[in-house]
């Protein structure tokens, strides 16, 4: 074969070059993928706001995580529902599409029946019984029993006790609930409380309640004080009776399938943070409760404190018939818990 020199010298030159371009761009890309190996992202989703409690402790939690892995595993908090409201965002922690949120307790039991005895009215004597519960026996099977709906349960977060709150006037018996469109969660035990106590139950996001409760198409709702006051719920709402019907409690919940994903020492690292996370929640959530209800003395709102919250009491009993038939155990085991 004849070979032209001109022509094998430019055509050497060509091999050479994009042998070389490419040993280069395989380097570039196996540098990256090392990278991408080393350090990992995680996403959590919270509907709260940037300054709300457990905002904050979602943030603490994705800083012990960075220093307990020496900055390679990174938690990006999306705050104010960005990611979803709680009930989209949920199935996408189930799938593995989001890997951590911090959720309502009320939205979990949608999902786990058996969760639903932790948000059954007046269940709880007090916070302190509440997280006796939770942070013992019964709630670590409960934290197992997750794992079938594909969630690892990581902690347990304060939320206080939820009063009811209208647009209209002070609510003194549950007679005067009467006929009031009171926004609940979108979940069957919450609807069935504020049935049972008279008033018509509208289910509709979190999101969504202010505008709801400004234009009428709800004359009240139901939350703790953090949220009544950082939602801005008072503005609106003048009318608040601390009737504390329900305490729900609040989780950091994580995909199993991303938790599957790591490493055993990574799933150590995580599941630390998020206890030392809860701890710091459960601090500043009691500074931040008095401090929401310091700040309504000066807005105007009305506070209707009973005398006793019997009658409420009463009236709500019969969902521990239709939730609590299959739980019985469960439930006793929840009043023999002792402080
Ligand atoms: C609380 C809780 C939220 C929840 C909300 C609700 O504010 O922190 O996670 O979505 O209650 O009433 O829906």
């Amino acid at each position: 074969m004849n070979k032209n020199p001109v022509i094998v010298i430019i055509s050497s030159s060509i091999l050479f070059i994009c042998l070389f371009v490419g040993c280069t761009k395989t380097n570039v890309n196996l540098q990256s993928k090392v990278t991408s190996g080393k350090e990992i992202f995680l996403r959590l989703a919270d509907n709260q706001s940037e300054d709300y409690v457990t905002v904050r402790a979602d943030r603490e939690f994705a800083k012990i995580v960075e220093q307990k892995s020496n900055g390679r595993i990174k938690v990006d908090v999306y705050p104010a529902g960005q990611l979803g409201d709680e009930k989209d965002a949920i199935e996408q922690v189930q799938f593995g599409g989001i890997d951590f949120i911090r959720v309502s307790v009320s939205t979990l039991s949608v999902i786990d029946k058996e969760m639903g005895v932790l948000i059954l009215p007046y269940i709880y004597r007090d916070q302190e019984h509440m997280f006796k519960v939770l942070d013992g026996p019964i709630g670590d099977n409960i934290i197992t029993g997750l794992e079938n709906f594909k969630l690892t349960g990581l902690c347990w977060f304060d939320a206080g006790a939820r009063n009811f709150y209208n647009t209209k006037k002070d609510i003194v018996t549950p007679d005067d609930l009467k006929g009031l469109k009171i926004r609940v969660q979108e979940n069957k035990i919450m609807i069935d409380m504020v049935n049972a106590l008279g008033a018509l139950p509208t289910p509709m996001t979190y999101g969504e309640v202010y505008r709801a409760l400004q234009i009428g198409v709800i004359d009240g709702a139901e939350n703790n004080w953090l949220s009544y006051i950082s939602s801005n719920h008072y503005e609106v709402a003048k009318h608040i009776t601390i009737v504390e019907h329900v305490r729900i409690p609040e989780m950091i919940v994580a995909s199993k399938i991303s938790m599957d994903n790591l490493s055993k020492d990574d799933q150590k690292i995580i599941k630390e943070a998020a206890k030392e996370a809860a701890k710091y929640q459960r601090q500043e959530w009691l500074k931040d409760e008095e401090e929401a209800k310091k700040k309504t003395a000066d807005k105007g709102v009305f506070i209707t404190k009973l005398q006793t919250n019997k009658t409420f009491q009463e009236k709500v009993k019969p969902l521990y018939e239709t939730y609590g038939k299959d739980y019985q155990d469960l439930i006793q085991s929840i009043i023999n818990t002792n402080k």
